[in-house]
């Protein structure tokens, strides 16, 4: 969908009442907290509230939306190879629910997905248009999700996300720190790229494109520059304390995994520029300002 689009007329000019579901996820706990902190009246569900599987349930959720965060999604892309179904009515039809049952109600969906929809084998920045072709199972129902969420109205935006940490989750730096200092020491593929990126900075971008009235299409919500697994994991054992020597590099050969993963996975952050949204900023100075509010204190000795 193309970012410059004309939004139709139907959508409501004021968007106050923001609908969270997927809420208690890492992203979705920090889109609650920034959409209240810009002022908005928001209506959090979790899973036992909303199912989004269920098309009945989200009509009826979303009445009186003006936004609609979708932070639900199936995310174990190792799981995902041997569970494809599952992940297709979540990230599929759940998105697609969540989509139809918005356009109906005048309301604009934001729904996260992935850079796992590239193929990952570029060696330049994928642009929002770029084809996609996803090499995991887990990326197939992300990129029918997108697909659907488009379909349902060129209204909605799509955030491409990737590498996410955040407070309110597991992710990669919590483990690599327990990690190192559980054993003293670990092995970090060096030879996969991409862009390490806080969850409350991907939150912040949602509450940004829905005030700047940002046409309808595909954004890229990722930290700028990029970093091999490793060098995050170098910067996640610095800032709690550790010697980044702790960290040591491997290959995709030696650790390989059931879901193939992406040798270069960074997105380039045009349609935020023409829409006049300020992309997020370097990964590096985004992990000094999350580190301390991301990795747990270190143990008393
Ligand atoms: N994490 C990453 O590195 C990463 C990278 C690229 C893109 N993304 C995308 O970013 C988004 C947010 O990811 P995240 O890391 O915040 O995910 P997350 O922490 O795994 O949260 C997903 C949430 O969705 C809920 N959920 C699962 N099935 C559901 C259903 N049928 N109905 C309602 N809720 C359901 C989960 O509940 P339960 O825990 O109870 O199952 C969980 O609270 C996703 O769209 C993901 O694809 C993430």
């Amino acid at each position: 969908m193309n970012p410059g689009q004309a939004r139709p007329r139907s959508v409501a000019p004021s968007r106050t009442r923001w609908l969270v579901v997927g809420a208690a996820g890492m992203l979705g706990q920090d889109v609650v907290e920034a959409a209240r902190a810009a002022g908005h009246d928001v209506v959090a569900l979790t899973r036992a509230d909303l199912d989004v599987t269920d098309a009945r349930a989200c009509r009826e959720a979303l009445a009186g939306a003006d936004v609609v965060v979708n932070g639900a999604a199936y995310t174990a892309v190792d799981d995902a190879e041997t569970h494809e179904p599952q992940a297709f009515a979540v990230n599929a039809v759940g998105a697609a629910n969540l989509a139809r049952a918005a356009a109906d109600v005048g309301a604009r969906l934001i729904h996260p997905s992935t850079d796992y929809v590239f193929a990952g084998d570029a060696d330049a920045p994928y642009a929002e248009d770029a084809p996609v072709a996803p090499r995991s199972a887990y990326g197939r129902t992300k990129a029918a999700g997108e697909w659907a969420v488009l379909a349902a109205s060129p209204d909605h935006l799509v955030l491409r996300t990737a590498w996410l940490y955040g407070a309110g989750g597991g992710n990669f730096p919590k483990t690599i720190v327990r990690v190192a200092r559980e054993r003293g020491g670990v092995d970090v593929v060096d030879d996969q790229r991409g862009q390490p990126t806080w969850t409350r900075d991907v939150a912040d971008l949602a509450v940004r494109l829905v005030a700047a009235e940002a046409p309808g299409g595909t954004y890229h919500a990722t930290s700028s520059g990029d970093a091999t697994w490793f060098d995050f994991a170098r910067a996640a054992v610095a800032a709690a304390g550790l010697d980044p020597e702790a960290v040591r590099p491997t290959t995709s050969e030696a650790f390989v995994r059931p879901a193939p993963r992406p040798a270069y996975s960074v997105l380039g952050h045009d349609a935020l520029l023409r829409a006049g949204v300020e992309p997020i900023g370097d990964w590096r100075d985004r992990w000094e300002a999350a580190a301390s509010s991301v990795l747990p204190p270190a143990p008393a000795r």
